[in-house]
């Protein structure tokens, strides 16, 4: 069940994207949120990033406030407006607080622009310097789903704490790091029909190539289906699957989030560790919740992935969701919406020779929760 031809498909694929960019690794996500402060605080206590850099009034900008959040790889931006009116009031009357920009690290970002716009990609800023004392950063910007963003940052010529016009933020209050090293992968939800379309963009406007592709019945339940591909770029450091809706006997997932995003957008952010039963055990102690997985899931998991490094109970314990490949296994879990509206959410995830996305996953969790929904009587 977990064992399918696309995993040994991998590599091969993974050569077929063109890789004309190309892409370092992700730069920065910045979400647009109605009060970065109290953002700040919760990314900090709750999940362990340090603020490291910090724009606003004191540092001479009028409108908005960002504080830049870090932990090892992964770099935070949480940004408020200032005033009312907008793109920043707009955004975030429109979808709650959700990701603006995804940032994409570049060794020129001029030639990212042209490289991309050339091939169709919209516009969202034309290439443009930022210089301070600490040196400069060029910068450009495309539009992807919905109204999300890519930008392009070129930064060998820069040694500040984040770009010009931020200064080094480290306050008193220091949080003990939960073991979150780099985004793994990071996941859109389109709408109805519109999968292949998105594929196709990053396929012809950035050079990727496809890895897998789920259909409803790979992702579906008695009620409830979605449709999925994930695209990557040419060294694998940049993975976007992308979700659509797939119809079933009541509302998909997808279409829940395209309801209260209010269009397609930044579904969740998959964050590699390499203890995922510390990761989330110091997660869960300062708040975060996770998905609740039945406990009936392991009384049969280890017959399907086998042999794994890790005892079974901690990882029941937690919730932790295991699945193999031909090359490895992978441990993931994933939270509950970290937003009230029911949008974006986290997946922590620890690969072991994996390079999937926990497939086997979706069947057997489904299957999980079926049967226990059988056992009340509710499966009708
Ligand atoms: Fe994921």
């Amino acid at each position: 069940m977990s064992t399918d031809s696309t995993s040994l498909n991998l590599k091969k694929t993974v050569e077929q994207a063109e890789d004309f960019l190309p892409l370092l690794g992700t730069d920065f996500v910045e979400l647009y949120v109605g009060n970065a402060k109290q953002a700040a605080y919760y990314y900090q206590q709750a999940w362990g990033f340090q603020p490291v850099a910090y724009a606003g009034l004191e540092t001479g900008r009028k409108d908005s406030v960002s504080y830049v959040l870090q932990q090892d790889k992964i770099r935070l931006v949480l940004t408020s407006p200032l005033q009312p009116g907008g793109e920043i009031n707009e955004h975030v009357n429109k979808h709650g607080d959700g990701v603006k920009v995804v940032a994409l690290w570049v060794d020129d970002a001029r030639k990212s622009y042209d490289e991309t716009t050339n091939r169709g990609a919209e516009s969202y800023v034309e290439p443009y310097v930022m210089e301070d004392e600490h040196g400069k950063v060029v910068i450009s910007g495309i539009h992807t789903y919905g109204e999300t963003v890519h930008l392009f940052v070129e930064r060998s010529a820069y040694n500040g704490p984040f770009l010009p016009g931020y200064k080094k933020y480290e306050p008193r209050f220091q949080v003990e790091p939960t073991g979150l090293k780099f985004i793994d992968h990071m996941v859109g939800n389109v709408g109805w029909n519109e999968m292949n379309k998105w594929c196709e963009f990053y396929a012809k406007v950035m050079g990727f190539a496809q890895l897998v592709s789920f259909d409803d019945k790979d992702i579906s339940t008695e009620y409830t289906a979605l449709m999925s591909k994930v695209m990557s770029n040419g060294n694998g450091r940049i993975k976007f699957p992308i979700n659509e809706p797939a119809e079933g006997k009541k509302k998909s997932q997808i279409e829940e989030y395209i309801d209260f995003y209010n269009g397609a957008g930044v579904q969740h952010i998959a964050v590699a560790t390499d203890n995922i039963i510390d990761t989330v055990t110091k997660l869960r102690d300062r708040g975060v919740e996770f998905l609740y997985v039945p406990e009936v899931y392991y009384d049969t998991v280890l017959d399907r992935v086998g042999e794994i490094d890790e005892d079974l109970e901690p990882l029941k314990e937690l919730g932790v969701l295991i699945d193999r490949d031909d090359e490895g296994y992978l441990l993931q879990i994933f939270t509950k919406p970290v937003l009230d509206r029911p949008t974006m959410f986290f997946e922590i995830i620890q690969r072991k020779g994996a390079q999937s996305f926990g497939k086997g996953n979706f069947k057997a969790l489904f299957e999980a929760i079926e049967r226990e929904q059988e056992s009340r009587g509710t499966l009708q």
